[in-house]
């Protein structure tokens, strides 16, 4: 019977396991080989009555089918396991490696300052870059529709009467109101960040840069106190024996206030581009905090005094590393950042 011997071989071909490529082909010429048995059933089916074929057509293409399906599965099997076996896989070899990144200048400046007053008990605090008024300027004594307050060219996302403005904070200051808002004296803290201005780009200008503030904030804190610490910066980030000058200058949130500028990285002292032939240059802003903005942040300022400081990363980094272009840094070329290869800190 037909049926019976269908039966069997389907079996047969479900529980087939050729273990190699001979084997497979053994299977392929059994069942489906010119002289197989598939061939084989569809002679012996044209022999059958109608009767028999109108049922036994279905079951022979059925196990047709079968067999076909399962050489090809069997072959896609070993054909996967032959390539997995193929990869030679020399474990000696050296390794491919991976090219490590280089941290970008304005980042290596900041950790180096960071580092520096670390090492003096600074903490390090950051604030929101979105600020309101009050953080960014009325706390910092800059009186309502004063001109002091256009000494920074504002961002404003919201501008109602002054008192309820938001804005793009245009310096790091407004994390020491957060700071002292926060938290009782002693403060002694360096506030890294990025803020905004409107103002055109150029090499000289752009509409955001970054800055590091500092505040120190205890009993007796002087302007001695003030220029020994930066003194101490300054011989630490561009090396002993640079010089420091401090000019008298006008800041809202401090007073007496001063421009600190240190004798010229680049020509140190006759005079060069970058210095514009002074010998001097320009690094940040200080004073001693205004008793009105100890007050502002409810801080007792006939009992305590400090003083704050805050610089521009970039003007920093370009007197280290003599870059006169400040576009370079926002505009992310590898050829300009890879040359800052250094040791991950
Ligand atoms: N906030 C000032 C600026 O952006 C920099 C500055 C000056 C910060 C004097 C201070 C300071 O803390 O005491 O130009």
């Amino acid at each position: 019977m037909m049926q019976d011997k269908i039966n069997q071989y389907t079996a047969e071909i479900k529980a087939a396991n050729p273990a190699n490529a001979a084997e497979l082909e053994e299977f392929r010429i059994k069942y489906l080989g010119t002289k197989g048995i598939i061939k084989d059933l569809f002679d012996e089916f044209r022999t059958v009555s109608p009767e028999e074929k109108r049922v036994l057509g279905k079951v022979l293409n059925e196990f047709k089918q079968l067999a076909e399906a399962k050489y090809a599965e069997l072959k896609e099997s070993q054909e996967s396991r032959a390539k997995s076996q193929d990869i030679d896989i020399d474990l000696t070899l050296p390794g491919e490696g991976f090219e490590l990144g280089s941290r970008h200048p304005l980042s290596l400046t900041r950790i180096e300052i960071i580092d520096i007053f670390k090492r003096l008990g600074f903490v390090v605090a950051e604030g929101p870059e979105i600020e309101d008024d009050w953080h960014n300027f009325s706390a910092l004594n800059f009186p309502e529709e004063h001109p002091a307050r256009d000494m920074q060219d504002t961002f404003f996302i919201k501008k109602n009467s002054g008192k309820d403005d938001i804005a793009l904070r245009t310096h790091t200051s407004s994390v020491q109101v957060r700071m002292m808002e926060s938290g009782k004296p002693p403060f002694r803290a360096i506030m890294p960040g990025r803020v905004y201005r409107n103002e055109a780009i150029s090499a000289r200008a752009h509409c955001f840069f970054h800055q590091v503030e500092g505040l120190y904030v205890d009993e007796n804190v002087s302007f001695s106190d003030l220029k020994q610490t930066l003194y101490h910066f300054v011989q630490e980030l561009y090396g002993e024996g640079t010089k420091v000058r401090f000019r008298p200058s006008y800041f809202p949130f401090t007073e007496p206030s001063a421009e600190m500028d240190i004798s010229c990285t680049i020509c140190g002292g006759p005079g060069c581009n970058m210095c514009k032939y002074t010998g001097w240059v320009e690094i940040l802003g200080c004073g001693m905090v205004d008793p009105n903005v100890l007050e502002n942040c409810g801080i007792d300022s006939k009992k305590y005094t400090g003083f704050a400081f805050g610089m521009g990363i970039e003007r920093i980094t370009n007197l280290k590393y003599v870059i006169r272009d400040l576009r370079l840094f926002s505009e992310n070329d590898v050829r300009f950042l890879k040359q800052f290869q250094t040791e991950i800190i």
